[in-house]
């Protein structure tokens, strides 16, 4: 790719259409520091350097482009490039096209901000790969204490210090970044919306008002392995069996827990053969809403039950926790204004710019996505609304920039 920038955020989510694609799952697979996310990085230090951007990677692995020299008071804007397994094509990457293009677009505008402008890609935001979601931007604000990080493993058993290890990264070097935190003044992430927020209300552009508290766990059942032909039914301790119970028994819970949201997505058994009654089942609980601690405990004294019942043992883990934000309200309203007034929405999704809020004013801008469906192939947004979400983004960082 040479030659002039493409300025339109379609064209350019266009350009790595081909990235990842998952031919068994269907969708998108981008794991961070795996062949696609690395193919990613590099044609985001291209579209840096086709624009003269000055780029740097971070000690976390987070990617930076600047426009100005990088210091304080800077607005920052950006997302992702990971995906979680067989997702969509929109989900992180449309925050990254629309920031790139955001600058063609201010440049096209005759703009020059008088504030440094930063273009960031966090890594691992959906925790696809090391089950930490917004593990780049938890490293870099320090939310995450980088001795915990690195000993987390991946599902090939890599470590987390490996895998920065092997991407050139010093894991010594990894955790909090005061000085990279302090030169942010305001961070704005535009984001597909997932959910149906804007395809009732009819428009194209929200911002965002709060994101739901979420977190979570793993449950592990043990029982014992056996042979699925030799075992009579009434000799059998199955970790098959409470997991099941469970998946049911979160259901229920969460169903008269109002505003929870709670899922079991993932569920492995090992040693995992059609014919070998299970030794362990590993299950993991998404849960999100008001009152989650709550909710977690039913869930465990479900599987407590189960597991007994079956003469198995279960043990639960938290692997991540994260607060409800509510966004900067001036910094809300002040992006609101620029755009002429646009709906504010809430979202049961995860995003990295919660995590700044906690250290800077942070927010969010939501492009419509007409299938209301994300996590999955079927997420969207019509090339319009892409590019009429830069163009938003770009009068955004004009304003914030000035
Ligand atoms: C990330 O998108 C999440 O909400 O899990
Ligand atoms: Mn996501
Ligand atoms: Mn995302």
């Amino acid at each position: 790719m040479t030659g002039t920038p493409e300025t339109r955020a379609s064209g350019l989510l266009a350009d790595i259409a081909d990235v990842g694609r998952d031919r068994m799952r269907g969708g998108y697979s981008r794991h961070v520091f795996d062949g696609a996310e690395c193919e990613l990085r590099e044609w985001f230090a291209g579209e840096a350097r086709r624009r003269g951007l000055d780029l740097e990677q971070d000690r976390n692995g987070n990617l930076w482009a600047w426009w100005g020299d990088p210091g304080p008071d800077a607005v920052v804007t950006g997302s992702h490039l990971d995906s979680v397994p067989g997702g969509g094509a929109f989900d992180g990457p449309l925050g990254v096209v629309s920031a790139l293009s955001a600058v063609d677009i201010l440049r096209a505008r005759g703009v020059t901000p008088a504030k440094p402008l930063g273009v960031v890609v966090f890594g691992e935001e959906e925790g696809g790969r090391f089950g930490v979601p917004c593990l780049g931007s938890r490293l870099l604000t320090g939310s995450l204490p980088a001795e915990k990080a690195l000993r987390l493993r991946d599902p090939d058993g890599t470590t987390f210090a490996d895998a920065v290890r092997g991407a050139g990264l010093d894991p010594e070097r990894i955790g909090a970044d005061p000085e990279l935190v302090g030169r942010i003044g305001r961070f704005v992430e535009l984001h597909v919306e997932q959910g149906r927020g804007l395809i009732d209300l009819g428009r194209p552009v929200a911002v965002g008002s709060t994101v739901i508290a979420h977190g979570r766990w793993r449950l592990t059942f043990a029982g014992q392995g056996n042979h699925a032909g030799a075992t009579p039914m009434d000799d059998r301790r199955d970790p098959m069996l409470p997991a099941a119970e469970t998946v049911a028994a979160v259901r229920r819970i969460a169903t008269s827990a109002p505003g929870t949201r709670a899922t079991v997505g993932r569920v492995a058994a090992n040693p995992g053969g059609t014919n070998v009654i299970a030794s362990t089942v590993d299950l993991w609980l998404d849960a999100r809403g008001p009152d989650v601690p709550s909710v977690v405990r039913d869930v465990e004294a479900a599987a407590r039950a189960a597991a007994e019942a079956e003469g198995c043992t279960v043990e639960l883990r938290e692997e991540s926790w994260g607060d409800e934000v509510v966004f900067d309200p001036a910094l809300r309203d002040a992006v609101s204004a620029e755009l002429g007034g646009v709906p504010a929405l809430p979202t049961g999704a995860g995003h990295d710019a919660a995590v700044l809020s906690g250290h800077v004013p942070a927010a969010m801008l939501y492009v419509r996505n007409p299938t209301g469906v994300s996590h999955a192939p079927e997420e969207f947004a019509e090339d319009a609304d892409v590019d009429a979400g830069a163009e938003a983004l770009a009068t955004v960082l004009a304003g914030l920039s000035a």
